[in-house]
């Protein structure tokens, strides 16, 4: 079903030709007409191409507006159509046809949102490091990620999720040798507690403080790569404690990770040499200062030499560039990725293009599959400096979850203190971990955003309890309601749009394709979170002008239920997408 403005815009396009038509002689030099129409305050849409025609027509833009109105007076699209100021065309929907695209919505899967195309789309997101606590960063890569997964399964795609969690290089040298100075059993009781900081950050101070340290550690470097039993299996410990804890944030983030996904840099060790093999044989490599170089296409070092992707390094090994080489190489020639989302820091920009080019280099890159980096800025404290402890630590995730979930509990309390314990425990986390994740995805994905508590456990403004607030108070509504009307199929109450704020809602609604088709394009999410704030908003406004209930008028009353229906689905739909829950109480 093509969005409400596309049908708009298509009908205004074909009159705004047959009008050309009639003025010109040299109509198809002036086609295909854009009417651009755009929504404005006091009429619902307003089109605009009258303006740039009247020059090249040598006319009034008035009068092909004049022209244009006329020839849709009768149209039952429309309930009115007047041209205005210079030439804008102000346009009011029909009733009839706003009821009748609502019911077409709502009989549609998806709302009438199309269906994605085939080819698998990949998902690289999470991704922390073993051993190493997450950090913000990695907290915006989880959540955006999860958005991106949840929306292309949802629209149909095949979704393959990889954590690129990094589990392999010389820093497990050092890790290993700390885990046996200290023991296994210390070792397994500070990763399972989730004290991951403590572990890494002694490790560190060893590496950096003795030499004696350092050598071990480089040594235990050696017998990882040359397959040492014993090496393998201390580094496989350290791994499945570190994933055991990333599962249990995950499970308490509400995303959809639970260990299956887990593709670490090791997963590639593979298909390395043979990475480097297919290079070798393509001619894209070189060697310097004993390194193998891949050197991308237009990426030049302040010195304006050509800046290398190090493939294999002096020493025979392979690092991170040389990883997500054979990564994308797998995604693409194996795993037949139409499209690769790396929900990654801004940081890494730089690195991600280069990896894109030299895989387009390579072949293994071509149109229409696409490489994009989903990029995001960083989180901020209220000081606008980097989100960190007081002690200038990084701040432990697990921690930040229970703080909002606590703070999201009193607000509870207060709202509807009735509720039975464990059914407010539940809300409390589905708004608390909401509150979190909404702050995240309302945000413009590409800027930095100040973490703040107050603001996004806020029950008014753009945020996720005043969203789910909304939908829940909808579900009373609808739980009050008895002799309950037919809310869908043919037999569904007729709606009635007669109230102002009766079709601000329904346009809002009926709004929802096009925001997702521009979401799936662009991934920005905080799109869909102004569409769901809109339409709570509109809602509101349609509930305190609107007696739904409370109303004589019996065909009035289930018009209005359905509307309510209708957006709490909707609202609902839209909460998911972005990873949050809809509690029907609150
Ligand atoms: N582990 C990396 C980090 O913490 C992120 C990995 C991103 N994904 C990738 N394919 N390079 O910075």
């Amino acid at each position: 079903m093509p969005g409400l403005q596309q049908q708009i815009e298509l009908t205004l396009a074909n009159t705004f030709e047959s009008v050309i038509r009639e003025l010109t002689d040299d109509a198809d030099s002036l086609l295909p007409v854009n009417p651009l129409v755009h929504t404005s305050q006091h009429a619902h849409f307003q089109a605009d191409a009258a303006m740039s025609l009247a020059k090249r027509l040598k006319t009034k833009p008035r009068d092909i507006a004049d022209a244009v109105v006329a020839s849709l007076a009768g149209d039952d699209l429309f309930s009115a159509l007047e041209v205005a100021g210079p030439g804008f065309i102000n346009i009011m929907l029909s009733d009839t046809f706003l009821t009748q695209a609502l019911d077409e919505m709502q009989a549609e899967a998806r709302f009438g949102v199309e269906k994605g195309d085939a080819g698998a789309v990949i998902v690289d997101y999470s991704s922390p490091n073993v051993a190493k606590e997450m950090h913000v960063g990695h907290l915006r890569s989880t959540i955006i990620g999860d958005a991106c997964v949840r929306l292309h399964e949802w629209l149909g795609f095949t979704v393959l999720r990889r954590n690129h969690i990094g589990d392999w290089g010389t820093p497990f040298g050092m890790l290993i040798e700390h885990l046996l100075d200290i023991g296994e059993a210390q070792a397994t009781d500070e990763l399972s507690l989730g004290d991951l900081n403590t572990f890494y950050r002694t490790a560190r101070e060893k590496f950096e403080a003795t030499d004696e340290f350092k050598e071990r550690a480089r040594r235990r470097v050696v017998l990882l790569q040359s397959g040492d039993a014993d090496t393998l299996r201390l580094w496989q410990l350290l791994i499945d404690l570190s994933q055991r804890y990333f599962v249990s944030v995950y499970e308490r983030l509400q995303v959809k990770l639970d260990g299956t996904e887990f593709y670490g840099e090791s997963v590639y060790n593979d298909m390395l040499d043979p990475t480097l093999q297919e290079l070798q044989k393509l001619n894209l490599v070189s060697t310097s200062d004993g390194a193998e170089c891949l050197y991308p296409n237009g990426f030049l070092g302040r010195d304006k030499e050509p800046l290398p992707l190090i493939v294999r390094k002096s020493d025979g090994g392979f690092g991170y560039a040389a990883t997500d080489l054979a990564a994308i190489r797998n995604r693409t020639q194996e795993l037949g990725a139409s499209r690769i989302l790396y929900v990654v820091g801004a940081p890494q920009k730089q690195h991600l293009e280069m990896v894109y080019e030299g895989a387009r280099m390579a072949g293994w890159l071509q149109p229409p599959a696409s490489a994009e980096h989903i990029s995001f800025g960083s989180v901020l404290g209220s000081d606008g400096k980097m989100f960190k402890s007081r002690s200038g630590d990084t701040i432990k995730l697990a921690d930040l979850l229970d703080e909002a979930v606590r703070r999201a509990g009193e607000v509870i309390e207060q709202k509807n203190p009735e509720l039975p314990t464990d059914e407010k425990t539940q809300i409390a986390e589905s708004v608390g971990i909401g509150a979190i994740k909404y702050a995240d995805l309302s945000s413009e994905r590409t800027r930095d955003y100040v973490f703040d508590f107050d603001q996004m456990l806020a029950l008014e403004g753009n945020t996720a309890p005043y969203l789910q607030y909304a939908h829940a108070r909808i579900c009373s509504i609808l739980r009050q309601a008895d002799d309950m009307p037919v809310l869908e199929g043919e037999d569904a109450a007729q709606l009635i749009l007669g109230h102002e704020a009766e079709r601000a809602l329904a346009l809002s609604l009926l709004r929802f394709p096009t925001v997702v088709a521009d979401v799936r394009a662009s991934l920005l999410f905080h799109r869909l979170a102004t569409w769901l704030y809109e339409t709570a908003s509109n809602y509101s406004s349609f509930y305190t002008q609107c007696p739904v209930l409370k109303n004589d008028d019996k065909a009035l009353r289930d018009s209005r239920l359905r509307l309510c229906q209708l957006t709490a689905s909707m609202l609902a739909t839209g909460l998911d997408l972005l990873g949050i829950e809809a509690p029907s109480r609150m």
